[in-house]
């Protein structure tokens, strides 16, 4: 089986400068949906026509499975299959897909292949409004005739509410000889790749429509009106995925993937919040409202509060997170870790049961278990130059607004006093601390304005 995935349509009613297949559906390209469905099915070649913003297109979706055909100029559907048949393979069944119809399943796909066997299949839908599609026309015994084009059919033709979805299969081994024989004498002055049915029926060639399990698999894009809603509509369906799988959502349309979502069991997500990438939450985690999480691990019964930004991070189990934290990409927390309101961490790793409650940042890292980081602690890992290294042994107190100037050391068991500047290592088991001695004058008065006088 070969599949030809035709992607070399404008896209003008997209109004944008990126050719309308690269457009982000769910954080993925359009046409990226469409060559992972594809890929499913494990067809002999995969075959993408393309034209329109050409290489950026290929640049942007090269990989070694995928075989590029050109279409330049873009004469019609029938002319773009043409351009790919020197590159796939001779025999079977050729699967004809659109990269502007992203949401199409596989298992339609694998019902229309069925239908497909030693015969031409369709893919078609009743529509209430058929307005601008390819129908299906019909002989009084119910066989499909021909497919006429919206601006080339009859009144009594445009009455048919049968309409062709365009994607299609068909014997490989008469495609090239049907191809050959297409005409653009027609409203578009185009090669209609639907006239080929009409060649079919000819030929006593059988000619089988199937039905896609969901009316949405068929919408097509070609606009951002369209893009957002089956935006949505793929939405909802991660959303009711998770439900089914057992997660808790406090609301189904108020949530975002962007990647892959895997759950555990008792999962709960609050409103508002968007994955992106791979993220994984383990058994009980609980994600609070507004939260941000690209390629993250959260471990079990680990808690994110609200509007907590995370990525490329590992939260241990049990964490407490946020709210108002920020992971940075490279931080790795042990189990039990607290971090709390505006504080930032960045290529680090902490230990078991360590804390850093309030207003922190902790950049270039190591920090052991049961660690105290006091409210304001900075480490100045950055000299203008380099990026150097702090490290905080188990069991270190670092009080609040310390200064960590990196590199450094603070020893087992230190403690760090309330306001220093450590530039030089803190020895375990001491208290280390950089302050001006406090002083006071008594009776001391403050300065007074001066009257001036005239
Ligand atoms: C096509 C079908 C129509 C069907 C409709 C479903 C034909 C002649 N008509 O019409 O029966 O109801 O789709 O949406 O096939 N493309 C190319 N190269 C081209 C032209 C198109 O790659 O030269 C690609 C487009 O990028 C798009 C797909 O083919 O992905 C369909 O093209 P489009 O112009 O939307 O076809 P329609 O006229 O809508
Ligand atoms: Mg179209």
């Amino acid at each position: 089986m070969n599949i030809v995935i035709l992607a070399a349509g404008q896209g003008k009613r997209m109004h944008s400068n990126l050719p309308k297949v690269l457009h982000p559906l769910a954080g993925k390209a359009l046409v990226s949906h469409v060559i992972d469905t594809a890929r499913s099915l494990s067809p002999r070649r995969l075959c993408l026509v393309y034209g329109h913003g050409g290489d950026v297109v290929r640049a942007a979706l090269d990989a070694p499975d995928l075989a590029w055909a050109l279409q330049e100029p873009q004469l019609g559907t029938g002319h773009a299959v043409q351009q790919a048949l020197p590159l796939i393979a001779d025999g079977g069944t050729t699967l004809v897909l659109y990269g502007d119809v992203p949401l199409i399943q596989a298992d339609t796909l694998k019902r229309l292949l069925r239908a497909a066997e030693n015969a031409l299949a369709i893919l078609t839908v009743e529509l209430p409004d058929p307005q601008g599609y390819g129908r299906i026309v019909r002989d009084a015994g119910g066989r499909v005739v021909r497919i006429v084009e919206q601006k080339d059919a009859h009144a009594d033709e445009r009455l048919i509410r049968e309409i062709n979805t365009g994607i299609m299969a068909m014997p490989t081994a008469r495609l090239g000889e049907w191809l050959g024989r297409l005409s653009s004498n027609n409203a578009q002055n185009e090669y209609y790749l639907t006239d080929i049915v009409g060649m079919a029926v000819e030929e006593g060639l059988p000619v089988h429509t199937a039905n896609p399990l969901h009316a949405w698999e068929v919408l097509g894009v070609n606009s951002k009106v369209q893009l957002a809603e089956l935006e949505r509509i793929a939405q909802r369906g991660y959303a009711e995925t998770l439900m089914e799988q057992g997660v808790r959502l406090a609301d189904p349309a108020r949530m975002d993937v962007r990647g892959s979502l895997e759950c555990g069991r008792d999962v709960f997500i609050d409103v508002n919040c968007v994955f992106e990438g791979q993220v994984q939450l383990a058994d009980a985690v609980e994600i609070g409202p507004n939260c941000v999480l690209k390629n993250a691990r959260i471990g079990t019964g680990a808690r994110i509060a609200a509007f907590t930004h995370i990525e490329d991070a590992i939260v241990g189990a049990d964490g407490m997170i946020g709210p108002f934290a920020r992971l940075r990409p490279g931080t790795e927390l042990a189990e039990d870790v607290h971090v709390g309101n505006f504080v930032e961490i960045k290529k680090s790793t902490i230990a078991a049961h360590s804390k850093a409650n309030h207003l922190a940042y902790i950049g270039d890292a190591t920090i052991g278990s049961r660690v105290n980081v006091g409210a304001g602690t900075i480490t100045c890992n950055y000299d203008g130059a380099s990026k150097h290294r702090t490290i905080i042994e188990d069991d270190a107190f670092i009080g609040s607004d310390t200064q960590l100037v990196a590199p450094v050391t603070v020893g087992r068991g230190a403690t760090v006093g309330a306001g220093t500047t450590l530039t030089k290592d803190a020895p375990a088991d001491s208290l280390t601390i950089s302050r001006a001695r406090q002083s006071s004058i008594a009776g001391w008065k403050r300065p007074v304005k001066q009257k001036t006088s005239r």
